[in-house]
Protein backbone atom coordinates (compact mmCIF):
# COMPACT_ATOMS: atom_id res chain seq x y z
CA UNK A 1 0.00 0.00 0.00
CA UNK A 2 1.54 3.60 -0.76
CA UNK A 3 1.59 5.21 2.60
CA UNK A 4 2.32 8.50 1.19
CA UNK A 5 -0.53 10.84 1.76
CA UNK A 6 -0.77 13.58 -0.72
CA UNK A 7 -2.87 16.36 0.93
CA UNK A 8 -2.84 19.09 -1.66
CA UNK A 9 -1.39 17.72 -5.24
CA UNK A 10 0.82 21.05 -6.32
CA UNK A 11 -2.19 23.27 -7.07
CA UNK A 12 -3.08 25.33 -10.16
CA UNK A 13 -0.98 28.36 -11.10
CA UNK A 14 -3.32 30.99 -12.60
CA UNK A 15 -1.90 32.97 -15.48
CA UNK A 16 -0.72 35.94 -14.01
CA UNK A 17 1.74 38.98 -15.10
CA UNK A 18 4.68 39.16 -12.25
CA UNK A 19 6.22 42.44 -12.39
CA UNK A 20 9.95 43.00 -10.80
CA UNK A 21 10.60 46.15 -9.59
CA UNK A 22 14.40 46.05 -8.88
CA UNK A 23 14.74 43.92 -11.21
CA UNK A 24 18.57 44.21 -12.33
CA UNK A 25 19.46 43.92 -8.75
CA UNK A 26 21.08 41.39 -6.39
CA UNK A 27 17.72 39.59 -5.48
CA UNK A 28 16.05 39.45 -8.56
CA UNK A 29 19.05 37.72 -10.30
CA UNK A 30 19.80 35.71 -8.13
CA UNK A 31 16.84 34.57 -6.11
CA UNK A 32 13.94 35.70 -8.02
CA UNK A 33 14.86 34.72 -12.14
CA UNK A 34 16.35 31.79 -10.97
CA UNK A 35 13.41 30.34 -9.04
CA UNK A 36 10.67 31.73 -11.58
CA UNK A 37 12.86 29.73 -14.12
CA UNK A 38 12.99 26.62 -11.84
CA UNK A 39 9.33 26.92 -11.47
CA UNK A 40 8.68 27.28 -15.39
CA UNK A 41 11.65 24.47 -16.09
CA UNK A 42 11.09 20.75 -17.73
CA UNK A 43 9.76 18.46 -14.76
CA UNK A 44 8.02 21.27 -12.98
CA UNK A 45 6.21 23.63 -15.60
CA UNK A 46 4.68 25.36 -12.81
CA UNK A 47 3.99 28.39 -14.62
CA UNK A 48 0.72 28.90 -16.88
CA UNK A 49 1.36 29.30 -20.51
CA UNK A 50 0.18 33.23 -20.52
CA UNK A 51 2.21 33.81 -17.68
CA UNK A 52 4.64 36.70 -18.71
CA UNK A 53 7.42 38.46 -16.53
CA UNK A 54 8.12 42.15 -16.42
CA UNK A 55 11.69 43.40 -15.58
CA UNK A 56 11.18 46.82 -14.33
CA UNK A 57 14.79 48.56 -13.22
CA UNK A 58 16.12 52.31 -13.64
CA UNK A 59 19.19 51.33 -15.75
CA UNK A 60 17.62 51.36 -19.76
CA UNK A 61 18.57 48.18 -21.56
CA UNK A 62 16.55 46.25 -24.34
CA UNK A 63 14.91 43.78 -23.73
CA UNK A 64 17.29 41.13 -25.33
CA UNK A 65 19.64 42.32 -22.83
CA UNK A 66 17.79 41.87 -20.19
CA UNK A 67 17.41 38.53 -21.60
CA UNK A 68 21.12 37.86 -21.59
CA UNK A 69 21.59 39.31 -18.05
CA UNK A 70 18.44 36.13 -16.98
CA UNK A 71 19.63 33.64 -18.53
CA UNK A 72 23.62 34.26 -16.78
CA UNK A 73 21.76 34.63 -13.61
CA UNK A 74 19.68 31.19 -14.21
CA UNK A 75 22.92 29.54 -15.39
CA UNK A 76 24.97 30.34 -11.97
CA UNK A 77 22.04 30.30 -9.41
CA UNK A 78 19.15 28.08 -10.65
CA UNK A 79 18.92 24.63 -9.08
CA UNK A 80 17.34 23.76 -12.42
CA UNK A 81 19.64 23.33 -15.92
CA UNK A 82 19.51 25.39 -18.71
CA UNK A 83 17.83 23.03 -21.48
CA UNK A 84 17.41 25.00 -24.37
CA UNK A 85 13.41 23.93 -25.37
CA UNK A 86 12.59 25.09 -21.43
CA UNK A 87 14.95 28.12 -21.74
CA UNK A 88 13.24 29.69 -25.12
CA UNK A 89 9.78 29.05 -23.74
CA UNK A 90 10.97 31.04 -20.31
CA UNK A 91 12.66 33.48 -22.35
CA UNK A 92 9.72 34.77 -24.15
CA UNK A 93 8.10 35.68 -21.30
CA UNK A 94 10.76 38.17 -20.13
CA UNK A 95 9.67 41.52 -20.84
CA UNK A 96 11.90 44.79 -19.74
CA UNK A 97 10.50 48.54 -18.84
CA UNK A 98 13.35 50.95 -17.67
CA UNK A 99 13.22 53.93 -16.17
CA UNK A 100 9.88 53.02 -13.98
CA UNK A 101 9.71 55.70 -11.01
CA UNK A 102 7.17 58.57 -11.45
CA UNK A 103 3.34 58.25 -11.46
CA UNK A 104 4.06 58.81 -15.36
CA UNK A 105 6.06 56.29 -16.46
CA UNK A 106 3.52 53.87 -13.66
CA UNK A 107 1.16 54.76 -16.51
CA UNK A 108 3.84 53.32 -19.47
CA UNK A 109 3.45 50.51 -17.16
CA UNK A 110 0.01 50.28 -16.98
CA UNK A 111 -0.26 50.04 -20.72
CA UNK A 112 1.97 47.53 -21.27
CA UNK A 113 0.34 45.22 -18.28
CA UNK A 114 -3.35 45.90 -20.36
CA UNK A 115 -1.22 45.03 -23.45
CA UNK A 116 -0.29 41.61 -22.16
CA UNK A 117 -3.59 41.03 -20.83
CA UNK A 118 -5.69 41.62 -23.94
CA UNK A 119 -3.19 39.92 -25.69
CA UNK A 120 -4.29 36.74 -23.97
CA UNK A 121 -7.84 37.44 -23.07
CA UNK A 122 -6.55 37.45 -19.32
CA UNK A 123 -8.07 39.36 -16.25
CA UNK A 124 -5.74 41.56 -14.46
CA UNK A 125 -3.76 38.99 -12.49
CA UNK A 126 -1.17 41.04 -11.30
CA UNK A 127 1.64 40.50 -8.40
CA UNK A 128 4.11 43.40 -7.88
CA UNK A 129 7.17 41.95 -6.56
CA UNK A 130 9.24 45.17 -4.69
CA UNK A 131 12.86 44.14 -4.92
CA UNK A 132 13.91 47.66 -4.21
CA UNK A 133 15.04 49.74 -1.01
CA UNK A 134 12.81 48.97 2.23
CA UNK A 135 12.41 53.09 2.09
CA UNK A 136 11.28 53.44 -0.89
CA UNK A 137 8.44 50.55 -0.95
CA UNK A 138 5.63 52.85 0.18
CA UNK A 139 6.18 55.34 -2.81
CA UNK A 140 5.98 52.38 -5.06
CA UNK A 141 2.92 51.18 -3.33
CA UNK A 142 1.62 54.86 -3.41
CA UNK A 143 2.61 55.16 -7.43
CA UNK A 144 0.98 51.71 -8.29
CA UNK A 145 -2.39 52.62 -6.20
CA UNK A 146 -2.34 56.05 -8.09
CA UNK A 147 -1.65 54.45 -11.63
CA UNK A 148 -4.58 52.71 -10.83
CA UNK A 149 -2.69 49.05 -11.25
CA UNK A 150 -4.30 47.93 -7.73
CA UNK A 151 -7.36 45.88 -8.43
CA UNK A 152 -9.66 45.93 -5.23
CA UNK A 153 -9.02 42.59 -3.48
CA UNK A 154 -12.76 41.55 -4.21
CA UNK A 155 -11.43 41.51 -7.94
CA UNK A 156 -11.74 41.27 -11.00
CA UNK A 157 -8.18 39.29 -11.42
CA UNK A 158 -6.23 39.99 -8.42
CA UNK A 159 -3.26 42.52 -7.40
CA UNK A 160 -0.69 41.29 -4.65
CA UNK A 161 2.38 42.95 -3.81
CA UNK A 162 5.15 41.29 -2.55
CA UNK A 163 7.24 43.31 -0.01
CA UNK A 164 11.17 41.82 1.28
CA UNK A 165 11.90 42.31 4.84
CA UNK A 166 13.40 44.61 6.79
CA UNK A 167 10.28 45.53 7.52
CA UNK A 168 11.39 48.80 9.46
CA UNK A 169 14.11 49.03 11.41
CA UNK A 170 12.21 49.34 14.43
CA UNK A 171 8.80 48.99 15.67
CA UNK A 172 7.93 52.57 15.27
CA UNK A 173 9.16 52.58 11.94
CA UNK A 174 6.96 48.96 11.17
CA UNK A 175 4.06 50.20 12.08
CA UNK A 176 4.31 53.08 9.71
CA UNK A 177 5.35 50.56 7.03
CA UNK A 178 2.17 48.16 7.63
CA UNK A 179 0.35 51.04 7.99
CA UNK A 180 1.11 52.97 4.73
CA UNK A 181 0.10 49.56 2.87
CA UNK A 182 -2.86 49.12 4.39
CA UNK A 183 -4.04 52.72 3.19
CA UNK A 184 -3.60 50.80 -0.53
CA UNK A 185 -3.92 47.45 0.22
CA UNK A 186 -5.71 45.07 1.95
CA UNK A 187 -4.07 42.40 4.12
CA UNK A 188 -5.03 39.64 1.86
CA UNK A 189 -2.57 41.53 -0.97
CA UNK A 190 0.39 41.78 1.25
CA UNK A 191 2.60 38.85 0.99
CA UNK A 192 5.25 39.89 3.39
CA UNK A 193 8.57 37.84 2.36
CA UNK A 194 10.64 35.67 5.07
CA UNK A 195 12.52 33.27 2.82
CA UNK A 196 12.85 30.90 6.17
CA UNK A 197 9.18 30.21 5.99
CA UNK A 198 10.26 28.81 1.96
CA UNK A 199 12.90 26.09 3.26
CA UNK A 200 11.62 22.86 2.78
CA UNK A 201 13.25 21.83 6.43
CA UNK A 202 11.09 24.51 8.15
CA UNK A 203 7.73 23.62 6.48
CA UNK A 204 8.52 20.01 7.57
CA UNK A 205 8.40 21.10 11.61
CA UNK A 206 4.90 21.47 11.18
CA UNK A 207 4.34 18.07 9.94
CA UNK A 208 6.84 16.68 11.89
CA UNK A 209 5.08 18.09 15.70
CA UNK A 210 1.77 17.63 14.11
CA UNK A 211 1.76 14.19 12.02
CA UNK A 212 3.71 12.02 14.43
CA UNK A 213 1.87 10.84 17.86
CA UNK A 214 5.34 10.52 19.71
CA UNK A 215 6.26 14.24 19.59
CA UNK A 216 3.27 15.92 20.48
CA UNK A 217 2.81 14.14 23.68
CA UNK A 218 5.70 14.89 25.19
CA UNK A 219 5.81 18.92 23.71
CA UNK A 220 5.64 21.05 26.78
CA UNK A 221 6.78 22.11 29.64
CA UNK A 222 6.31 18.64 31.75
CA UNK A 223 9.44 17.04 29.05
CA UNK A 224 11.04 19.45 27.86
CA UNK A 225 14.14 21.40 29.15
CA UNK A 226 14.49 24.08 27.19
CA UNK A 227 15.28 24.38 23.63
CA UNK A 228 17.88 25.82 21.49
CA UNK A 229 17.95 27.34 17.92
CA UNK A 230 20.81 28.45 16.14
CA UNK A 231 21.50 30.32 12.77
CA UNK A 232 25.39 30.00 12.46
CA UNK A 233 27.19 32.07 9.32
CA UNK A 234 30.53 31.96 8.23
CA UNK A 235 30.64 34.31 6.19
CA UNK A 236 31.45 38.18 7.39
CA UNK A 237 30.03 41.14 6.68
CA UNK A 238 31.36 41.24 3.12
CA UNK A 239 30.15 43.78 1.21
CA UNK A 240 27.32 44.37 2.69
CA UNK A 241 28.50 46.74 5.41
CA UNK A 242 26.53 49.89 4.52
CA UNK A 243 23.04 47.97 5.36
CA UNK A 244 24.17 45.73 8.01
CA UNK A 245 26.05 48.18 10.34
CA UNK A 246 22.73 50.12 10.56
CA UNK A 247 21.23 46.56 11.30
CA UNK A 248 23.05 43.79 13.38
CA UNK A 249 22.18 40.47 13.91
CA UNK A 250 18.96 41.19 16.34
CA UNK A 251 17.28 43.10 13.62
CA UNK A 252 18.62 41.08 11.00
CA UNK A 253 18.32 37.70 11.66
CA UNK A 254 16.36 37.49 15.06
CA UNK A 255 13.09 39.67 14.42
CA UNK A 256 12.27 37.75 11.52
CA UNK A 257 13.75 34.54 10.56
CA UNK A 258 14.50 32.99 14.02
CA UNK A 259 11.36 33.97 15.42
CA UNK A 260 9.42 32.99 12.65
CA UNK A 261 10.83 29.41 13.33
CA UNK A 262 10.46 29.76 17.64
CA UNK A 263 6.79 30.14 16.57
CA UNK A 264 6.54 27.27 14.15
CA UNK A 265 7.92 24.94 16.91
CA UNK A 266 6.08 26.61 19.97
CA UNK A 267 2.65 27.19 18.70
CA UNK A 268 -0.72 25.11 19.24
CA UNK A 269 -1.84 22.90 16.81
CA UNK A 270 -3.85 25.39 14.87
CA UNK A 271 -8.08 24.87 14.01
CA UNK A 272 -6.95 23.99 10.55
CA UNK A 273 -4.30 24.29 7.68
CA UNK A 274 -6.14 27.41 6.21
CA UNK A 275 -3.35 30.09 6.23
CA UNK A 276 -5.58 32.54 9.23
CA UNK A 277 -5.48 29.38 11.05
CA UNK A 278 -1.90 28.39 10.84
CA UNK A 279 -0.76 32.21 11.18
CA UNK A 280 -3.32 32.98 14.52
CA UNK A 281 -1.45 30.00 15.81
CA UNK A 282 2.17 31.36 15.51
CA UNK A 283 0.82 34.64 16.15
CA UNK A 284 -0.03 33.32 19.93
CA UNK A 285 3.08 32.19 20.48
CA UNK A 286 4.69 35.55 19.87
CA UNK A 287 1.33 37.29 21.89
CA UNK A 288 2.88 35.43 24.93
CA UNK A 289 6.46 36.52 24.92
CA UNK A 290 6.93 39.36 27.06
CA UNK A 291 9.36 42.42 26.16
CA UNK A 292 12.13 42.46 28.14
CA UNK A 293 12.80 44.53 31.46
CA UNK A 294 16.12 46.97 30.86
CA UNK A 295 17.57 44.43 33.29
CA UNK A 296 16.70 41.29 31.64
CA UNK A 297 17.97 43.47 28.60
CA UNK A 298 21.41 43.49 30.30
CA UNK A 299 21.33 39.34 31.75
CA UNK A 300 19.53 37.50 29.33
CA UNK A 301 21.20 38.87 25.93
CA UNK A 302 24.71 38.37 25.14
CA UNK A 303 26.11 40.48 22.00
CA UNK A 304 29.34 40.35 20.40
CA UNK A 305 31.30 41.58 17.40
CA UNK A 306 33.98 39.28 15.51
CA UNK A 307 37.66 40.17 15.82
CA UNK A 308 40.46 39.17 13.48
CA UNK A 309 40.28 35.49 12.64
CA UNK A 310 40.23 32.32 10.48
CA UNK A 311 36.99 31.00 8.81
CA UNK A 312 37.38 27.84 7.13
CA UNK A 313 41.37 28.29 7.02
CA UNK A 314 40.60 31.90 5.19
CA UNK A 315 41.91 35.13 7.76
CA UNK A 316 39.13 37.59 8.08
CA UNK A 317 39.73 40.99 9.40
CA UNK A 318 37.66 41.89 12.58
CA UNK A 319 34.70 43.58 12.33
CA UNK A 320 35.10 47.60 12.76
CA UNK A 321 38.27 46.72 10.32
CA UNK A 322 35.83 45.76 7.47
CA UNK A 323 35.43 48.17 4.71
CA UNK A 324 32.11 50.75 4.67
CA UNK A 325 32.00 49.71 8.67
CA UNK A 326 32.06 52.84 11.31
CA UNK A 327 35.35 52.77 13.31
CA UNK A 328 33.38 52.68 16.82
CA UNK A 329 30.41 50.53 15.74
CA UNK A 330 28.15 49.07 18.04
CA UNK A 331 26.94 46.80 15.80
CA UNK A 332 26.45 43.48 17.00
CA UNK A 333 27.63 40.64 14.53
CA UNK A 334 26.52 37.96 17.14
CA UNK A 335 23.63 37.66 19.33
CA UNK A 336 22.43 35.09 22.14
CA UNK A 337 19.51 35.16 23.93
CA UNK A 338 17.09 33.53 26.04
CA UNK A 339 13.35 33.73 25.96
CA UNK A 340 10.43 32.38 27.66
CA UNK A 341 6.84 32.01 25.78
CA UNK A 342 4.39 32.55 28.60
CA UNK A 343 1.59 30.29 28.20
CA UNK A 344 0.29 27.14 29.51
CA UNK A 345 2.32 25.01 27.48
CA UNK A 346 5.51 26.50 27.63
CA UNK A 347 5.71 28.33 31.14
CA UNK A 348 9.04 28.24 33.02
CA UNK A 349 10.67 26.65 29.50
CA UNK A 350 13.74 28.69 28.31
CA UNK A 351 14.20 29.20 24.13
CA UNK A 352 18.04 30.00 23.23
CA UNK A 353 18.12 31.88 20.34
CA UNK A 354 21.81 32.49 18.78
CA UNK A 355 22.89 33.96 15.52
CA UNK A 356 26.14 35.11 14.38
CA UNK A 357 28.53 36.05 11.38
CA UNK A 358 32.31 34.69 10.78
CA UNK A 359 31.22 31.78 13.29
CA UNK A 360 33.14 28.27 12.91
CA UNK A 361 30.72 26.68 10.39
CA UNK A 362 27.37 27.42 8.22
CA UNK A 363 24.81 25.32 10.51
CA UNK A 364 20.95 26.17 11.42
CA UNK A 365 18.99 23.95 13.53
CA UNK A 366 16.46 23.86 16.48
CA UNK A 367 17.62 21.26 19.40
CA UNK A 368 14.73 20.17 21.72
CA UNK A 369 16.82 19.16 24.72
CA UNK A 370 13.77 17.18 26.91
CA UNK A 371 14.19 16.07 30.58
CA UNK A 372 16.71 14.60 32.18
CA UNK A 373 15.81 11.05 34.27
CA UNK A 374 15.75 10.89 37.75
CA UNK A 375 18.95 9.76 39.57
CA UNK A 376 17.98 6.26 40.28
CA UNK A 377 19.10 2.91 38.14
CA UNK A 378 21.37 4.16 35.08
CA UNK A 379 21.74 7.56 36.19
CA UNK A 380 22.41 6.71 39.68
CA UNK A 381 25.93 7.36 39.67
CA UNK A 382 26.62 9.38 36.78
CA UNK A 383 23.56 11.61 35.05
CA UNK A 384 23.15 10.30 31.54
CA UNK A 385 22.82 12.68 28.92
CA UNK A 386 19.69 14.13 27.95
CA UNK A 387 17.99 12.94 24.67
CA UNK A 388 17.83 15.45 22.19
CA UNK A 389 15.73 16.34 19.05
CA UNK A 390 17.76 18.14 16.42
CA UNK A 391 15.85 19.93 13.43
CA UNK A 392 18.46 20.65 10.92
CA UNK A 393 17.47 23.18 8.64
CA UNK A 394 20.89 23.32 6.63
CA UNK A 395 23.45 23.16 5.16
CA UNK A 396 22.83 18.86 6.28
CA UNK A 397 18.85 18.95 5.77
CA UNK A 398 17.13 16.55 8.69
CA UNK A 399 16.59 15.15 11.91
CA UNK A 400 17.90 13.38 14.51
CA UNK A 401 17.21 11.70 17.83
CA UNK A 402 19.43 11.49 20.35
CA UNK A 403 18.72 8.07 23.09
CA UNK A 404 21.00 6.60 25.23
CA UNK A 405 21.68 3.13 23.93
CA UNK A 406 24.17 0.13 25.48
CA UNK A 407 27.55 -0.21 23.80
CA UNK A 408 27.90 -3.71 22.61
CA UNK A 409 30.44 -5.49 25.00
CA UNK A 410 30.61 -7.63 28.41
CA UNK A 411 30.42 -4.31 30.40
CA UNK A 412 27.23 -2.26 30.70
CA UNK A 413 28.48 0.69 28.94
CA UNK A 414 26.06 3.69 27.81
CA UNK A 415 26.21 6.66 25.90
CA UNK A 416 23.87 8.66 23.06
CA UNK A 417 23.36 7.06 19.78
CA UNK A 418 21.51 8.73 16.96
CA UNK A 419 18.54 8.02 14.49
CA UNK A 420 19.22 10.21 11.87
CA UNK A 421 17.62 11.34 9.10
CA UNK A 422 19.34 12.55 5.92
CA UNK A 423 16.91 14.16 3.30
CA UNK A 424 19.74 13.62 1.08
CA UNK A 425 19.66 10.02 1.32
CA UNK A 426 16.61 9.57 1.94
CA UNK A 427 14.48 11.33 -0.80
CA UNK A 428 15.73 11.26 -4.40
CA UNK A 429 13.78 14.54 -4.83
CA UNK A 430 15.15 18.15 -5.24
CA UNK A 431 14.00 20.04 -2.45
CA UNK A 432 12.84 23.24 -4.15
CA UNK A 433 14.53 26.51 -3.23
CA UNK A 434 13.02 28.76 -0.25
CA UNK A 435 12.27 31.73 -3.31
CA UNK A 436 10.85 28.79 -5.56
CA UNK A 437 8.47 27.75 -2.71
CA UNK A 438 7.44 31.35 -2.16
CA UNK A 439 6.71 32.32 -5.67
CA UNK A 440 4.59 29.27 -6.15
CA UNK A 441 2.26 30.23 -3.43
CA UNK A 442 2.17 33.92 -4.27
CA UNK A 443 0.57 33.07 -7.97
CA UNK A 444 -1.87 30.35 -5.88
CA UNK A 445 -2.75 33.58 -3.44
CA UNK A 446 -1.61 30.88 0.00
CA UNK A 447 -0.40 33.42 2.43
CA UNK A 448 0.35 30.71 5.00
CA UNK A 449 3.99 31.07 4.76
CA UNK A 450 3.95 35.10 4.58
CA UNK A 451 3.92 37.23 7.77
CA UNK A 452 0.82 38.96 8.70
CA UNK A 453 1.02 42.46 10.16
CA UNK A 454 0.85 41.80 13.75
CA UNK A 455 3.12 38.90 13.65
CA UNK A 456 5.72 41.74 12.50
CA UNK A 457 4.92 44.09 14.94
CA UNK A 458 4.92 41.33 17.70
CA UNK A 459 7.81 40.53 16.89
CA UNK A 460 9.78 44.32 16.89
CA UNK A 461 8.44 44.90 19.98
CA UNK A 462 9.93 42.56 22.08
CA UNK A 463 13.32 43.33 19.60
CA UNK A 464 12.33 47.02 20.87
CA UNK A 465 12.74 46.56 24.16
CA UNK A 466 16.66 45.53 23.85
CA UNK A 467 17.43 47.98 21.09
CA UNK A 468 16.10 50.37 23.54
CA UNK A 469 18.69 49.13 26.24
CA UNK A 470 21.60 49.05 23.37
CA UNK A 471 21.06 52.23 22.79
CA UNK A 472 21.35 53.30 25.81
CA UNK A 473 24.60 51.79 26.59
CA UNK A 474 26.39 52.25 23.56
CA UNK A 475 29.62 49.79 23.06
CA UNK A 476 29.42 48.80 27.15
CA UNK A 477 28.51 45.57 27.63
CA UNK A 478 29.62 44.11 23.49
CA UNK A 479 31.87 40.97 23.82
CA UNK A 480 34.30 40.15 21.15
CA UNK A 481 34.77 36.39 19.87
CA UNK A 482 37.66 35.69 17.12
CA UNK A 483 36.05 35.13 13.46
CA UNK A 484 36.03 31.22 12.76
CA UNK A 485 35.24 30.58 16.67
CA UNK A 486 31.65 29.83 18.04
CA UNK A 487 31.15 33.40 19.87
CA UNK A 488 31.80 34.36 23.17
CA UNK A 489 32.23 32.16 26.17
CA UNK A 490 29.87 34.41 27.65
CA UNK A 491 27.11 32.89 25.38
CA UNK A 492 27.80 29.48 26.71
CA UNK A 493 27.38 30.70 30.71
CA UNK A 494 23.73 31.58 30.05
CA UNK A 495 23.35 27.80 29.55
CA UNK A 496 24.99 26.72 32.88
CA UNK A 497 21.64 25.55 34.87
CA UNK A 498 21.38 22.91 31.94
CA UNK A 499 23.85 20.89 32.65
CA UNK A 500 24.92 21.51 29.19
CA UNK A 501 26.39 24.06 26.48
CA UNK A 502 25.44 24.86 23.27
CA UNK A 503 24.78 22.37 20.68
CA UNK A 504 27.34 22.47 18.60
CA UNK A 505 26.51 21.17 14.81
C1 LIG B 1 19.13 37.35 5.24
C2 LIG B 1 20.07 38.23 6.01
O1 LIG B 1 17.80 37.66 5.55
O2 LIG B 1 19.38 35.99 5.56
C3 LIG B 1 21.51 37.85 5.75
O3 LIG B 1 19.87 39.59 5.66
C4 LIG B 1 21.73 36.38 5.99
O4 LIG B 1 22.40 38.62 6.54
C5 LIG B 1 20.68 35.55 5.25
O5 LIG B 1 23.02 36.04 5.55
C6 LIG B 1 20.77 34.09 5.65
O6 LIG B 1 19.95 33.33 4.81
P1 LIG B 1 20.29 31.80 4.52
O7 LIG B 1 19.13 31.32 3.71
O8 LIG B 1 21.58 31.80 3.76
O9 LIG B 1 20.42 31.14 5.84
Amino acid sequence: MDQIVRLADAKQVPPCTVVIFGASGDLAMRKLIPALYSLDACGERMLADETMIVGCARRPMAVEQFRQHARDAIGRFSSAPIQQPCWERFAARLDYLAGIEDLESFARLKARLEQIESASALPPNRIFYLAIPPDAILDWVERLHGAGLIAPPQGPGFSRVVVEKPIGVDLRSAMAINAGLHRYLDESQIFRIDHYLGKETVRNFMVLRFGNSIFEQVWNNHHIDHVQITVAEQEGVGTRAGYYDHAGALRDMVQNHIFQLLSLIAMEPPVSLAADDVREAKLNVLRAIKPLTPDEARTQVVRAQYAAGQVDGHPLPGYLQEPGVAPHSATETYVALKVFVNNWRWSGVPFYLRTGKALARRASSVAIHFKHLPAILFAEHHPLPANILTLRIQPDEGFSLSVMGKRPGLDLAIGPVDMDLQYRREFDARSPEAYEMLLYEVMVGDQTLFVQAEMVERSWRFIQSILDVWQRDGRTGMLSYPAGSWGPPEATGMLAAHRCGWLEP
